[in-house]
């Protein structure tokens, strides 16, 4: 926790000292002379880019798009001038542009075996598994599920017509998932027979090309349609992580969203590294969510640390893939994780809870301390989506001829 708050007191974009110039933050892996300019909260941001190309000249910037929430502004510079742009009064901060990577791996491998470890595992607090995979609850419905991911497989028998193609991050792009992350996690979080929230409506929120790329500025717009179309109750979840050098233009995304009541789920990231080194991962706002593999450890590939704050399965996880209606494939990762944690959301939001509840409602109900192996300073909390009333065993009280349900 404490951790999360030093980020945020890094990457406020408030600067105190007038005169001094705004922070840049360099990425290990930049895009060439692409940057996001981030804008002080005040800051009209049509004014601040009349005084970018004023003080650079109009022939040496470029201003892309000019994006509200969070408010930034994507450039185009040569890096030369970096120190005029920071002293630009209403500049927050600058990033680099970097590239963002989906958070899963993984390929056929096996045949699935229904019901799945994964959708198993979260509804009872020990292994051995029981073979019972439903929920309490109304499946999530009428709960909004933004994904920022590769788009959607419009008409996988997964969603039976409660998937809605929103935002493609190309000009006159269809939305439609030619990836199959997208899928995957939607159907994780929704799906039929794969999802946790089987009545819940998912929008793809197209961010990646075809192959999985993207960057940070995509990314960012897709946030920004969010913040202008999100329907209540609203869960968005990121299907990406960024490098190593974080960014805090997601962070603040992130803030956007659950400012306007929106739970905002991440993946902890795939590098095997410390979650805190990766946004949106290390905001404070969001769920970070770490891979939980079979029987209870850290799955290998999974980034630890103090800014996860729950564990759901995220190894070999069958779901919905994106060649035909009634594909399917088995993937591995916090992106998959992250969609068990999604659908979770969804379930408690349909039951009226507040949005600014669910978090520490999750945290709550969590199963702790029961998580096997080196945790690497992660707390052991694995996600917990409590059983219908009637699945439930009944335990003979240890006096006494009465049986008594477990606390729901
Ligand atoms: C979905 O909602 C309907 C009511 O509209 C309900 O009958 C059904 O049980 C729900 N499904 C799940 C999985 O909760
Ligand atoms: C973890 O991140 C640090 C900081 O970027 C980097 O130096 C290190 O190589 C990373 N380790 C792994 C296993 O990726
Ligand atoms: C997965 O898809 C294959 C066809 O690609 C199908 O034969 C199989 O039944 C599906 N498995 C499940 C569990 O839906």
């Amino acid at each position: 926790m404490s951790y999360k708050l030093i980020f945020i007191f890094l990457f406020s974009g408030v600067r105190f000292i007038q005169g001094d110039p705004a922070p840049y933050y360099p990425s290990p892996f930049p895009i060439d002379g692409l940057f996001l300019i981030g804008a002080e909260a005040d800051q009209d941001l049509e004014e601040l880019k009349k005084s970018l190309l004023l003080e650079l000249g109009g022939a040496n910037i470029k201003i892309s798009r000019i994006l509200e929430a969070p408010p930034v502004l994507l450039a185009n510079f040569d890096k030369k001038y970096m120190d005029k742009v920071l002293n630009i009064p209403g500049v927050a901060y600058v990033e680099d542009d970097a590239a963002v990577e989906l958070q899963a791996g993984g390929k056929k491998f096996e045949e699935p075996v229904l019901p799945e470890w994964n959708l198993d595992r979260i509804n009872q607090r020990t292994l051995p598994l029981d073979g019972n995979a439903d929920y309490a609850g109304n499946g999530g419905k009428d709960v909004h599920i933004y994904l920022l991911d590769t788009g959607i497989y419009k008409g996988h028998e997964e969603f039976q017509g409660k998937e809605i193609i929103s935002f493609d991050f190309k000009a006159g792009g269809n939305g439609i998932d030619c990836n199959g992350h997208g899928t995957h996690v939607a159907a994780i979080a929704v799906g039929k027979k794969y999802g946790v929230a089987k009545n819940a409506t998912v929008h793809g929120v197209k961010i990646c090309g075809c192959r999985g790329h993207s960057t940070k500025g995509h990314v960012t717009k897709g946030i920004n349609w969010i913040t202008r179309k999100r329907r209540l109750p609203c869960v968005v979840q990121f299907g990406i992580a960024s490098d190593e050098g974080g960014s805090p233009t997601l962070d603040n995304g992130v803030k956007e969203l659950t400012d306007l009541d929106c739970v905002v789920v991440a993946p902890a990231g795939n590098n095997g590294n410390d979650s805190c080194l990766v946004s949106p991962a290390r905001s404070q706002e969001a769920i970070t969510v770490g891979a939980l593999a079979k029987f209870d450890y850290i799955h290998h590939n999974s980034n630890w640390g103090k800014c996860i704050d729950i564990f759901a399965p995220g190894q070999s996880i069958m779901s919905a893939w994106y060649i035909s209606t009634y594909d399917n494939d088995t993937l591995s990762g916090t992106s998959m994780s992250a969609g068990h944690v999604t659908g979770a959301v969804a379930l408690k939001l349909s039951s009226g809870m507040k949005a600014d509840k669910v978090k520490a409602k999750l945290i709550k109900e969590s199963t702790k301390s029961k998580m096997h192996g080196r945790l690497n300073g992660s707390p052991s909390r694995m996600l917990y989506v409590k059983p219908p009333q009637d699945k439930v065993k009944s335990k003979p009280k240890a006096h006494g001829g009465n049986v008594k349900k477990e606390e729901l």
